[in-house]
Protein backbone atom coordinates (compact mmCIF):
# COMPACT_ATOMS: atom_id res chain seq x y z
CA UNK A 1 0.00 0.00 0.00
CA UNK A 2 2.70 2.55 0.92
CA UNK A 3 4.85 1.64 -2.69
CA UNK A 4 1.49 2.78 -4.21
CA UNK A 5 1.05 5.99 -2.17
CA UNK A 6 4.38 6.85 -2.93
CA UNK A 7 3.62 6.19 -6.49
CA UNK A 8 0.87 8.40 -6.26
CA UNK A 9 2.89 10.82 -4.92
CA UNK A 10 5.70 10.82 -7.48
CA UNK A 11 2.99 11.28 -9.97
CA UNK A 12 1.31 14.26 -8.36
CA UNK A 13 4.41 15.40 -7.68
CA UNK A 14 5.59 15.43 -11.68
CA UNK A 15 2.53 17.10 -12.42
CA UNK A 16 2.58 19.93 -9.88
CA UNK A 17 6.07 20.74 -11.77
CA UNK A 18 4.49 21.19 -14.61
CA UNK A 19 7.67 21.89 -17.63
CA UNK A 20 10.17 21.84 -14.98
CA UNK A 21 12.29 23.96 -12.48
CA UNK A 22 14.43 25.55 -15.21
CA UNK A 23 11.00 26.48 -17.05
CA UNK A 24 9.82 27.80 -13.93
CA UNK A 25 12.79 29.93 -13.23
CA UNK A 26 12.20 31.42 -16.60
CA UNK A 27 8.80 31.74 -15.84
CA UNK A 28 9.23 33.51 -13.00
CA UNK A 29 12.22 36.06 -13.75
CA UNK A 30 10.41 37.48 -16.39
CA UNK A 31 8.25 38.90 -13.70
CA UNK A 32 5.45 35.70 -14.03
CA UNK A 33 3.98 33.97 -11.83
CA UNK A 34 2.89 29.78 -13.08
CA UNK A 35 -0.13 28.64 -13.36
CA UNK A 36 -1.00 27.13 -10.23
CA UNK A 37 0.64 29.62 -8.31
CA UNK A 38 -1.84 32.78 -10.24
CA UNK A 39 -5.04 30.25 -9.71
CA UNK A 40 -3.79 30.07 -5.84
CA UNK A 41 -3.60 33.97 -5.43
CA UNK A 42 -6.90 34.44 -6.95
CA UNK A 43 -9.57 32.11 -5.32
CA UNK A 44 -9.48 31.69 -1.81
CA UNK A 45 -6.98 30.03 0.21
CA UNK A 46 -7.46 26.17 0.14
CA UNK A 47 -10.77 26.20 -1.82
CA UNK A 48 -9.14 25.16 -5.31
CA UNK A 49 -9.94 21.46 -6.90
CA UNK A 50 -7.86 20.37 -9.47
CA UNK A 51 -9.50 18.38 -12.35
CA UNK A 52 -8.12 16.29 -15.40
CA UNK A 53 -4.42 16.82 -13.90
CA UNK A 54 -2.61 13.84 -14.90
CA UNK A 55 -4.94 14.54 -18.63
CA UNK A 56 -1.77 14.35 -21.55
CA UNK A 57 -1.83 14.81 -25.14
CA UNK A 58 -2.15 12.52 -27.75
CA UNK A 59 -0.18 13.76 -30.49
CA UNK A 60 2.93 11.63 -32.09
CA UNK A 61 4.35 14.04 -34.52
CA UNK A 62 7.85 15.60 -34.26
CA UNK A 63 8.44 12.92 -31.37
CA UNK A 64 5.63 14.54 -29.23
CA UNK A 65 4.96 10.56 -28.04
CA UNK A 66 7.83 10.91 -26.46
CA UNK A 67 7.32 14.25 -24.64
CA UNK A 68 4.38 14.24 -21.97
CA UNK A 69 3.83 16.57 -19.59
CA UNK A 70 0.52 15.20 -16.92
CA UNK A 71 -2.08 18.65 -17.18
CA UNK A 72 -0.35 19.38 -20.70
CA UNK A 73 -0.09 22.75 -19.93
CA UNK A 74 -3.36 23.75 -19.16
CA UNK A 75 -4.56 23.50 -14.90
CA UNK A 76 -8.67 23.27 -14.46
CA UNK A 77 -10.74 23.00 -11.91
CA UNK A 78 -12.69 24.72 -9.78
CA UNK A 79 -12.74 27.14 -6.31
CA UNK A 80 -13.83 30.26 -4.06
CA UNK A 81 -13.89 33.68 -4.50
CA UNK A 82 -15.60 35.28 -1.49
CA UNK A 83 -16.98 31.74 -0.67
CA UNK A 84 -18.72 31.77 -3.93
CA UNK A 85 -18.15 29.12 -6.45
CA UNK A 86 -16.03 29.84 -9.48
CA UNK A 87 -14.56 27.71 -12.21
CA UNK A 88 -11.02 28.12 -13.78
CA UNK A 89 -8.21 27.57 -16.28
CA UNK A 90 -4.82 28.55 -16.42
CA UNK A 91 -2.75 27.97 -19.17
CA UNK A 92 0.68 26.80 -17.88
CA UNK A 93 3.49 29.02 -20.25
CA UNK A 94 6.25 26.30 -18.73
CA UNK A 95 4.20 23.35 -20.49
CA UNK A 96 4.70 23.85 -24.61
CA UNK A 97 4.44 27.26 -24.06
CA UNK A 98 1.07 26.98 -22.86
CA UNK A 99 -0.32 26.21 -26.40
CA UNK A 100 -3.46 24.81 -27.68
CA UNK A 101 -3.01 21.27 -27.53
CA UNK A 102 -6.05 19.07 -28.54
CA UNK A 103 -6.65 17.16 -24.94
CA UNK A 104 -5.61 20.83 -23.83
CA UNK A 105 -8.91 21.56 -25.46
CA UNK A 106 -10.82 19.05 -24.31
CA UNK A 107 -10.16 19.92 -20.56
CA UNK A 108 -11.24 23.75 -21.42
CA UNK A 109 -14.44 22.64 -22.47
CA UNK A 110 -15.08 20.36 -19.91
CA UNK A 111 -14.40 23.09 -17.54
CA UNK A 112 -16.74 25.51 -19.43
CA UNK A 113 -19.76 22.51 -19.64
CA UNK A 114 -19.76 22.07 -15.75
CA UNK A 115 -19.56 26.06 -15.41
CA UNK A 116 -22.49 26.64 -17.30
CA UNK A 117 -24.53 23.18 -15.87
CA UNK A 118 -23.90 24.55 -12.42
CA UNK A 119 -24.35 28.52 -13.46
CA UNK A 120 -21.73 29.66 -12.12
CA UNK A 121 -18.95 31.82 -13.51
CA UNK A 122 -15.64 31.01 -16.06
CA UNK A 123 -12.42 32.47 -15.40
CA UNK A 124 -9.70 31.91 -17.79
CA UNK A 125 -6.04 32.63 -17.09
CA UNK A 126 -4.26 33.22 -20.34
CA UNK A 127 -0.44 32.37 -20.68
CA UNK A 128 -0.17 31.05 -24.45
CA UNK A 129 2.04 30.56 -27.60
CA UNK A 130 -0.59 29.80 -29.12
CA UNK A 131 -2.21 26.62 -31.18
CA UNK A 132 0.64 24.04 -30.81
CA UNK A 133 2.13 23.89 -34.05
CA UNK A 134 3.01 19.92 -33.64
CA UNK A 135 -0.93 19.71 -33.70
CA UNK A 136 -1.87 21.18 -36.84
CA UNK A 137 -6.03 21.29 -37.23
CA UNK A 138 -6.23 19.52 -34.36
CA UNK A 139 -5.63 22.25 -32.32
CA UNK A 140 -7.39 24.72 -34.70
CA UNK A 141 -10.65 22.16 -33.49
CA UNK A 142 -10.10 23.10 -29.90
CA UNK A 143 -9.80 26.59 -30.09
CA UNK A 144 -13.11 26.72 -32.07
CA UNK A 145 -14.98 24.35 -29.43
CA UNK A 146 -13.75 26.49 -27.10
CA UNK A 147 -15.44 29.73 -28.96
CA UNK A 148 -18.42 27.77 -29.50
CA UNK A 149 -19.13 27.58 -25.68
CA UNK A 150 -18.11 30.89 -24.93
CA UNK A 151 -20.81 32.13 -27.23
CA UNK A 152 -23.27 29.92 -25.97
CA UNK A 153 -22.62 30.67 -22.56
CA UNK A 154 -22.91 34.55 -23.30
CA UNK A 155 -25.06 36.19 -20.77
CA UNK A 156 -26.25 33.17 -19.25
CA UNK A 157 -23.04 32.83 -16.48
CA UNK A 158 -20.12 35.81 -16.26
CA UNK A 159 -16.64 35.03 -18.30
CA UNK A 160 -13.79 36.43 -17.60
CA UNK A 161 -10.28 36.70 -19.12
CA UNK A 162 -7.38 37.50 -17.53
CA UNK A 163 -4.57 38.03 -19.74
CA UNK A 164 -1.00 37.53 -18.35
CA UNK A 165 1.38 36.48 -21.41
CA UNK A 166 1.42 36.18 -24.82
CA UNK A 167 -2.47 35.39 -26.23
CA UNK A 168 -2.06 35.76 -30.32
CA UNK A 169 -3.10 34.94 -33.19
CA UNK A 170 -6.64 32.75 -33.07
CA UNK A 171 -6.39 32.65 -29.33
CA UNK A 172 -7.58 36.43 -28.92
CA UNK A 173 -11.02 35.04 -29.86
CA UNK A 174 -12.23 33.24 -26.64
CA UNK A 175 -11.35 36.36 -24.32
CA UNK A 176 -12.92 38.45 -26.97
CA UNK A 177 -15.91 36.79 -26.67
CA UNK A 178 -16.11 36.89 -22.41
CA UNK A 179 -17.92 39.71 -20.93
CA UNK A 180 -14.56 40.77 -19.36
CA UNK A 181 -10.68 41.11 -20.15
CA UNK A 182 -7.90 41.95 -17.79
CA UNK A 183 -4.58 42.78 -18.86
CA UNK A 184 -1.23 43.47 -16.70
CA UNK A 185 0.77 46.48 -17.83
CA UNK A 186 4.05 45.81 -19.85
CA UNK A 187 3.73 41.68 -19.31
CA UNK A 188 1.07 41.09 -21.53
CA UNK A 189 0.03 41.13 -24.78
CA UNK A 190 -2.80 40.58 -27.57
CA UNK A 191 -2.96 41.24 -30.96
CA UNK A 192 -4.40 38.93 -34.06
CA UNK A 193 -1.17 39.20 -36.08
CA UNK A 194 1.96 39.67 -34.74
CA UNK A 195 4.90 42.81 -35.45
CA UNK A 196 7.03 40.74 -37.97
CA UNK A 197 3.63 39.76 -39.79
CA UNK A 198 2.48 43.32 -39.84
CA UNK A 199 6.12 44.49 -41.33
CA UNK A 200 5.75 41.57 -44.30
CA UNK A 201 2.32 42.88 -45.19
CA UNK A 202 2.05 46.99 -44.55
CA UNK A 203 5.34 47.89 -44.17
CA UNK A 204 4.44 49.19 -40.42
CA UNK A 205 7.26 48.72 -37.64
CA UNK A 206 5.69 48.31 -34.20
CA UNK A 207 6.57 46.74 -31.21
CA UNK A 208 4.76 44.11 -29.55
CA UNK A 209 3.87 46.33 -26.99
CA UNK A 210 2.75 49.56 -29.21
CA UNK A 211 0.73 46.86 -31.19
CA UNK A 212 -1.06 45.32 -28.06
CA UNK A 213 -0.06 46.07 -24.53
CA UNK A 214 -2.15 46.51 -21.91
CA UNK A 215 -1.75 50.67 -22.55
CA UNK A 216 -3.00 50.32 -26.16
CA UNK A 217 -5.51 48.12 -25.86
CA UNK A 218 -6.82 49.97 -22.69
CA UNK A 219 -6.68 53.50 -24.52
CA UNK A 220 -6.56 53.27 -28.39
CA UNK A 221 -8.46 49.98 -29.18
CA UNK A 222 -10.65 49.48 -26.02
CA UNK A 223 -10.24 45.81 -26.28
CA UNK A 224 -9.84 45.43 -22.32
CA UNK A 225 -11.78 46.80 -19.66
CA UNK A 226 -9.14 46.51 -16.71
CA UNK A 227 -5.17 46.55 -16.51
CA UNK A 228 -3.41 45.98 -13.52
CA UNK A 229 0.42 47.11 -12.78
CA UNK A 230 1.83 43.63 -11.71
CA UNK A 231 -0.14 40.22 -11.62
CA UNK A 232 -1.19 40.50 -8.12
CA UNK A 233 -3.16 43.32 -8.62
CA UNK A 234 -4.86 42.38 -11.69
CA UNK A 235 -6.16 38.96 -9.85
CA UNK A 236 -7.29 40.98 -6.98
CA UNK A 237 -8.99 43.33 -9.69
CA UNK A 238 -10.46 40.19 -10.80
CA UNK A 239 -11.95 39.75 -6.68
CA UNK A 240 -13.42 42.85 -6.72
CA UNK A 241 -15.13 42.55 -9.60
CA UNK A 242 -16.64 39.28 -8.47
CA UNK A 243 -18.24 41.03 -5.86
CA UNK A 244 -20.36 43.09 -7.96
CA UNK A 245 -22.02 40.65 -10.14
CA UNK A 246 -24.24 37.40 -9.98
CA UNK A 247 -22.90 34.09 -10.69
CA UNK A 248 -25.77 33.43 -13.56
CA UNK A 249 -28.43 35.03 -15.06
CA UNK A 250 -31.15 33.83 -12.99
CA UNK A 251 -29.71 35.46 -10.04
CA UNK A 252 -29.12 38.92 -8.65
CA UNK A 253 -25.66 40.43 -7.23
CA UNK A 254 -24.95 39.26 -3.87
CA UNK A 255 -25.99 42.07 -1.37
CA UNK A 256 -23.48 42.90 1.17
CA UNK A 257 -23.91 44.84 4.92
CA UNK A 258 -24.14 48.90 3.88
CA UNK A 259 -22.75 50.95 6.80
CA UNK A 260 -22.61 54.03 4.55
CA UNK A 261 -25.96 55.77 5.84
CA UNK A 262 -28.90 55.08 3.05
CA UNK A 263 -30.05 58.51 3.77
CA UNK A 264 -26.97 60.41 4.02
CA UNK A 265 -27.44 64.01 2.16
CA UNK A 266 -24.21 65.79 0.77
CA UNK A 267 -24.30 69.43 1.09
CA UNK A 268 -21.19 69.82 -1.34
CA UNK A 269 -23.21 67.95 -4.12
CA UNK A 270 -25.24 71.39 -4.43
CA UNK A 271 -22.08 72.93 -5.85
CA UNK A 272 -20.42 70.34 -8.20
CA UNK A 273 -22.36 71.83 -11.15
CA UNK A 274 -20.96 74.71 -12.36
CA UNK A 275 -23.94 78.00 -12.46
CA UNK A 276 -22.16 78.70 -16.35
CA UNK A 277 -23.86 76.16 -18.50
CA UNK A 278 -20.18 75.88 -20.94
CA UNK A 279 -17.98 75.21 -17.91
CA UNK A 280 -16.80 71.39 -17.44
CA UNK A 281 -16.72 69.71 -14.08
CA UNK A 282 -15.91 66.02 -13.16
CA UNK A 283 -19.00 63.73 -13.14
CA UNK A 284 -17.19 61.54 -11.15
CA UNK A 285 -17.14 63.87 -8.40
CA UNK A 286 -20.60 63.02 -8.15
CA UNK A 287 -20.30 59.58 -8.74
CA UNK A 288 -17.78 59.01 -5.23
CA UNK A 289 -20.37 61.38 -3.43
CA UNK A 290 -23.00 59.09 -4.03
CA UNK A 291 -22.59 55.41 -4.00
CA UNK A 292 -21.61 53.49 -0.75
CA UNK A 293 -18.40 54.31 0.99
CA UNK A 294 -16.97 55.83 -1.94
CA UNK A 295 -16.49 52.77 -3.72
CA UNK A 296 -16.38 52.75 -7.47
CA UNK A 297 -14.94 50.35 -9.63
CA UNK A 298 -15.02 52.06 -13.43
CA UNK A 299 -14.86 49.60 -16.38
CA UNK A 300 -12.12 50.74 -18.86
CA UNK A 301 -11.75 54.04 -17.34
CA UNK A 302 -9.16 55.21 -19.72
CA UNK A 303 -11.18 54.22 -23.35
CA UNK A 304 -13.28 56.79 -24.74
CA UNK A 305 -13.11 58.71 -21.64
CA UNK A 306 -16.09 61.24 -22.83
CA UNK A 307 -18.41 58.06 -21.08
CA UNK A 308 -17.92 56.81 -17.60
CA UNK A 309 -19.56 53.28 -16.86
CA UNK A 310 -18.50 50.91 -13.68
CA UNK A 311 -20.02 49.07 -10.87
CA UNK A 312 -21.00 50.68 -7.49
CA UNK A 313 -23.34 49.90 -4.84
CA UNK A 314 -26.26 51.84 -3.22
CA UNK A 315 -27.33 50.67 0.23
CA UNK A 316 -25.29 47.19 -0.58
CA UNK A 317 -26.89 46.51 -3.57
CA UNK A 318 -24.92 45.96 -7.34
CA UNK A 319 -25.31 48.97 -9.83
CA UNK A 320 -24.51 49.74 -13.41
CA UNK A 321 -23.68 53.53 -13.82
CA UNK A 322 -23.36 55.22 -16.79
CA UNK A 323 -22.60 58.47 -16.85
CA UNK A 324 -21.55 61.12 -19.60
CA UNK A 325 -18.51 63.16 -18.48
CA UNK A 326 -18.51 66.72 -18.95
CA UNK A 327 -15.11 66.37 -18.62
CA UNK A 328 -14.20 65.05 -21.60
CA UNK A 329 -15.26 66.10 -25.04
CA UNK A 330 -18.34 68.33 -23.11
CA UNK A 331 -19.81 64.99 -22.59
CA UNK A 332 -20.26 63.95 -25.85
CA UNK A 333 -21.27 61.09 -27.23
CA UNK A 334 -19.48 59.34 -29.64
CA UNK A 335 -18.92 55.95 -31.91
CA UNK A 336 -16.44 54.94 -29.13
CA UNK A 337 -18.26 55.97 -25.87
CA UNK A 338 -21.48 54.84 -28.06
CA UNK A 339 -20.45 51.29 -28.59
CA UNK A 340 -18.76 50.97 -24.66
CA UNK A 341 -21.84 52.50 -23.21
CA UNK A 342 -24.07 49.80 -25.04
CA UNK A 343 -21.80 46.72 -24.03
CA UNK A 344 -21.65 47.80 -20.49
CA UNK A 345 -25.87 48.50 -20.17
CA UNK A 346 -26.53 44.86 -22.36
CA UNK A 347 -23.97 43.10 -19.55
CA UNK A 348 -25.92 44.63 -16.62
CA UNK A 349 -28.97 43.48 -18.25
CA UNK A 350 -28.22 40.48 -19.07
CA UNK A 351 -27.38 40.02 -15.36
CA UNK A 352 -29.87 41.73 -13.47
CA UNK A 353 -27.91 44.35 -12.51
CA UNK A 354 -29.84 47.99 -12.44
CA UNK A 355 -28.51 50.71 -13.91
CA UNK A 356 -28.46 54.02 -12.78
CA UNK A 357 -27.79 56.51 -15.66
CA UNK A 358 -26.59 60.20 -15.23
CA UNK A 359 -26.95 62.56 -17.84
CA UNK A 360 -25.22 65.63 -19.11
CA UNK A 361 -25.06 65.43 -22.48
CA UNK A 362 -25.02 68.03 -25.57
CA UNK A 363 -25.60 66.01 -28.25
CA UNK A 364 -23.66 63.46 -30.20
CA UNK A 365 -20.30 64.56 -31.82
CA UNK A 366 -20.17 66.32 -35.23
CA UNK A 367 -17.96 65.54 -38.09
CA UNK A 368 -16.83 63.97 -41.07
CA UNK A 369 -15.04 61.22 -39.13
CA UNK A 370 -18.16 60.48 -37.41
CA UNK A 371 -20.15 60.63 -40.28
CA UNK A 372 -17.96 58.24 -42.08
CA UNK A 373 -17.64 55.70 -39.39
CA UNK A 374 -20.76 55.43 -38.83
CA UNK A 375 -22.02 57.48 -35.72
CA UNK A 376 -25.35 56.51 -36.78
CA UNK A 377 -24.95 52.73 -36.60
CA UNK A 378 -23.33 52.74 -33.26
CA UNK A 379 -25.13 55.44 -31.81
CA UNK A 380 -27.61 53.09 -32.43
CA UNK A 381 -26.15 50.68 -30.27
CA UNK A 382 -26.62 52.56 -27.13
CA UNK A 383 -30.30 53.46 -27.77
CA UNK A 384 -31.19 49.86 -28.55
CA UNK A 385 -29.22 48.73 -25.66
CA UNK A 386 -31.13 51.02 -23.06
CA UNK A 387 -34.07 50.33 -24.76
CA UNK A 388 -34.12 46.56 -24.61
CA UNK A 389 -33.12 46.59 -21.05
CA UNK A 390 -35.64 45.26 -18.43
CA UNK A 391 -33.36 45.67 -15.42
CA UNK A 392 -34.40 48.29 -13.06
CA UNK A 393 -33.35 51.73 -14.69
CA UNK A 394 -33.16 55.04 -12.91
CA UNK A 395 -32.14 58.09 -14.62
CA UNK A 396 -30.68 61.58 -13.00
CA UNK A 397 -30.13 64.43 -15.67
CA UNK A 398 -27.83 66.95 -14.18
CA UNK A 399 -27.31 69.21 -16.86
CA UNK A 400 -27.51 68.97 -20.35
CA UNK A 401 -30.02 66.67 -22.08
CA UNK A 402 -29.92 68.07 -25.92
CA UNK A 403 -31.67 66.45 -28.72
CA UNK A 404 -30.97 62.80 -29.94
CA UNK A 405 -29.00 62.59 -27.04
CA UNK A 406 -31.60 62.62 -24.80
CA UNK A 407 -33.80 60.15 -26.11
CA UNK A 408 -30.74 57.67 -25.91
CA UNK A 409 -29.66 58.13 -22.66
CA UNK A 410 -32.23 56.26 -20.72
CA UNK A 411 -35.06 58.77 -20.95
CA UNK A 412 -38.33 57.98 -20.05
CA UNK A 413 -39.53 57.40 -23.17
CA UNK A 414 -37.15 54.67 -23.76
CA UNK A 415 -38.83 52.76 -20.59
CA UNK A 416 -36.72 54.48 -17.68
CA UNK A 417 -38.46 53.40 -14.33
CA UNK A 418 -37.51 56.87 -12.71
CA UNK A 419 -36.17 60.34 -14.07
CA UNK A 420 -34.72 62.47 -11.79
CA UNK A 421 -33.79 66.10 -12.72
CA UNK A 422 -31.34 68.56 -10.89
CA UNK A 423 -33.01 72.18 -11.35
CA UNK A 424 -29.72 72.86 -13.31
CA UNK A 425 -31.21 70.73 -15.86
CA UNK A 426 -31.40 71.50 -19.46
CA UNK A 427 -33.83 69.91 -21.46
CA UNK A 428 -34.19 71.25 -25.18
CA UNK A 429 -33.52 69.99 -28.72
CA UNK A 430 -30.56 71.65 -28.42
CA UNK A 431 -28.11 74.93 -26.47
CA UNK A 432 -30.03 78.04 -26.74
CA UNK A 433 -27.25 79.73 -28.58
CA UNK A 434 -26.97 77.10 -31.42
CA UNK A 435 -31.30 77.49 -31.32
CA UNK A 436 -31.27 80.99 -31.58
CA UNK A 437 -28.75 81.03 -34.80
CA UNK A 438 -31.36 78.95 -36.32
CA UNK A 439 -34.48 80.33 -35.25
CA UNK A 440 -33.64 84.04 -35.13
CA UNK A 441 -31.60 84.80 -38.20
CA UNK A 442 -33.28 88.56 -38.30
CA UNK A 443 -31.15 89.18 -35.18
CA UNK A 444 -28.29 91.84 -36.23
CA UNK A 445 -26.74 93.30 -33.15
CA UNK A 446 -25.16 90.94 -30.08
CA UNK A 447 -27.02 92.72 -27.66
CA UNK A 448 -30.67 91.53 -28.85
CA UNK A 449 -28.88 88.13 -29.34
CA UNK A 450 -27.79 87.77 -25.93
CA UNK A 451 -31.53 88.23 -24.91
CA UNK A 452 -32.75 85.64 -27.18
CA UNK A 453 -30.26 83.42 -26.05
CA UNK A 454 -31.61 84.35 -22.54
CA UNK A 455 -35.53 84.32 -23.31
CA UNK A 456 -35.17 80.67 -25.00
CA UNK A 457 -33.17 79.50 -21.61
CA UNK A 458 -35.89 80.35 -19.70
CA UNK A 459 -38.67 78.84 -21.81
CA UNK A 460 -36.97 75.25 -22.81
CA UNK A 461 -33.18 75.08 -21.13
CA UNK A 462 -34.57 73.88 -17.81
CA UNK A 463 -36.62 70.79 -16.60
CA UNK A 464 -39.72 72.05 -15.84
CA UNK A 465 -41.45 71.67 -19.50
CA UNK A 466 -40.31 68.14 -19.28
CA UNK A 467 -41.48 67.84 -15.79
CA UNK A 468 -45.08 69.67 -16.73
CA UNK A 469 -45.59 66.60 -19.24
CA UNK A 470 -44.33 63.67 -16.93
CA UNK A 471 -41.06 62.92 -18.59
CA UNK A 472 -39.33 63.49 -15.57
CA UNK A 473 -40.33 62.19 -12.48
CA UNK A 474 -39.16 64.53 -10.14
CA UNK A 475 -36.64 67.39 -9.69
CA UNK A 476 -34.36 66.95 -6.98
CA UNK A 477 -32.26 68.81 -4.58
CA UNK A 478 -27.99 67.51 -5.47
CA UNK A 479 -27.77 67.07 -1.88
CA UNK A 480 -30.62 64.49 -1.58
CA UNK A 481 -29.25 62.33 -4.52
CA UNK A 482 -28.30 59.64 -2.66
CA UNK A 483 -31.17 58.64 -1.01
CA UNK A 484 -33.55 59.44 -3.88
CA UNK A 485 -32.09 56.83 -6.19
CA UNK A 486 -31.82 54.73 -3.13
CA UNK A 487 -35.41 54.94 -2.77
CA UNK A 488 -35.91 54.84 -6.71
CA UNK A 489 -33.81 51.35 -6.65
CA UNK A 490 -35.67 50.39 -3.57
CA UNK A 491 -39.40 50.95 -5.54
CA UNK A 492 -38.01 48.76 -8.50
CA UNK A 493 -36.59 45.86 -6.60
CA UNK A 494 -38.99 43.63 -7.85
CA UNK A 495 -39.59 45.17 -10.88
CA UNK A 496 -41.30 42.49 -13.28
CA UNK A 497 -40.42 43.33 -17.34
CA UNK A 498 -39.84 40.94 -20.29
CA UNK A 499 -39.78 42.34 -24.10
CA UNK A 500 -41.58 39.47 -26.11
CA UNK A 501 -40.42 36.57 -26.90
CA UNK A 502 -38.23 35.84 -30.21
CA UNK A 503 -35.24 33.83 -31.30
CA UNK A 504 -33.18 37.32 -30.90
CA UNK A 505 -32.62 41.09 -31.48
CA UNK A 506 -31.02 42.30 -34.64
CA UNK A 507 -29.05 45.08 -32.77
CA UNK A 508 -27.10 47.20 -34.96
CA UNK A 509 -23.55 45.85 -35.57
N1 LIG B 1 3.32 25.39 -30.10
C1 LIG B 1 4.16 24.55 -29.48
N2 LIG B 1 5.11 24.95 -28.65
C2 LIG B 1 5.21 26.28 -28.42
C3 LIG B 1 4.35 27.21 -29.03
C4 LIG B 1 3.39 26.71 -29.90
N3 LIG B 1 2.51 27.55 -30.48
N4 LIG B 1 4.69 28.44 -28.62
C5 LIG B 1 5.72 28.31 -27.77
N5 LIG B 1 6.05 26.99 -27.66
C6 LIG B 1 7.11 26.41 -26.83
C7 LIG B 1 8.49 26.74 -27.37
O1 LIG B 1 8.86 25.77 -28.31
C8 LIG B 1 9.33 26.66 -26.12
O2 LIG B 1 9.57 25.32 -25.82
P1 LIG B 1 10.86 24.86 -24.99
O3 LIG B 1 10.72 25.45 -23.61
O4 LIG B 1 10.77 23.38 -24.98
O5 LIG B 1 12.03 25.41 -25.73
C9 LIG B 1 8.38 27.18 -25.04
O6 LIG B 1 7.07 27.04 -25.57
C10 LIG B 1 8.60 28.62 -24.69
O7 LIG B 1 8.59 29.40 -25.87
P2 LIG B 1 9.69 30.51 -26.19
O8 LIG B 1 9.60 30.84 -27.64
O9 LIG B 1 11.02 30.06 -25.66
O10 LIG B 1 9.16 31.69 -25.28
P3 LIG B 1 9.28 33.24 -25.53
O11 LIG B 1 8.78 33.88 -24.29
O12 LIG B 1 10.66 33.58 -25.98
O13 LIG B 1 8.28 33.57 -26.75
C11 LIG B 1 6.20 33.45 -28.00
C12 LIG B 1 6.90 33.41 -26.62
C13 LIG B 1 4.72 33.19 -27.79
C14 LIG B 1 6.36 34.87 -28.60
C15 LIG B 1 6.84 32.45 -28.96
O14 LIG B 1 6.92 31.20 -28.30
C16 LIG B 1 6.08 32.25 -30.24
O15 LIG B 1 6.21 33.06 -31.17
N6 LIG B 1 5.28 31.18 -30.33
C17 LIG B 1 4.52 30.84 -31.51
C18 LIG B 1 3.30 31.73 -31.65
C19 LIG B 1 2.46 31.29 -32.83
O16 LIG B 1 2.72 31.65 -33.93
N7 LIG B 1 1.45 30.46 -32.55
C20 LIG B 1 0.62 29.85 -33.52
C21 LIG B 1 -0.42 30.77 -34.01
S1 LIG B 1 -1.89 30.84 -33.03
Amino acid sequence: LKAKFEHFEQINQQAELGGGRERIEKQHSAGKKTARERILELLDPGTFNEIDKLVTHRATDFGMEKNKIPGDGVVTGYGKINGRLVYIYAQDFTVFGGSMSRTNADKIVKIQNLAVKMGKPLIGLNDSGGARIQEGVQSLAGYADIFYNNVLSSGVIPQISVILGPCAGGAVYSPALTDFIFMVNEKSYMFVTGPDVIRTVTHEDVTQEELGGAVTHSSKSGVTHFTGDDEEQTLMMVRELMSFIPLNNMEEAQEVPCTDPIDREDEELNSIVPADPNRPYDMKDIIYKIVDDEHFMEVQPHYATNIIVGFARFGGRSVGIVANQPASYAGVLDINSSAKAARFVRFCDAFNIPLVTLVDVPGFLPGTQQEFGGIIKHGAKLLYAFAEATVPKITLITRKAYGGAYDVMSSKHIGADINYAYPTAEIAVMGPEGAINILRRDIKTEEEKAQAVEQYRDTFANPYRAASLGYIDEIIYPKDTRKKIISALDMTHNKRKSNLPRKHGNIPL
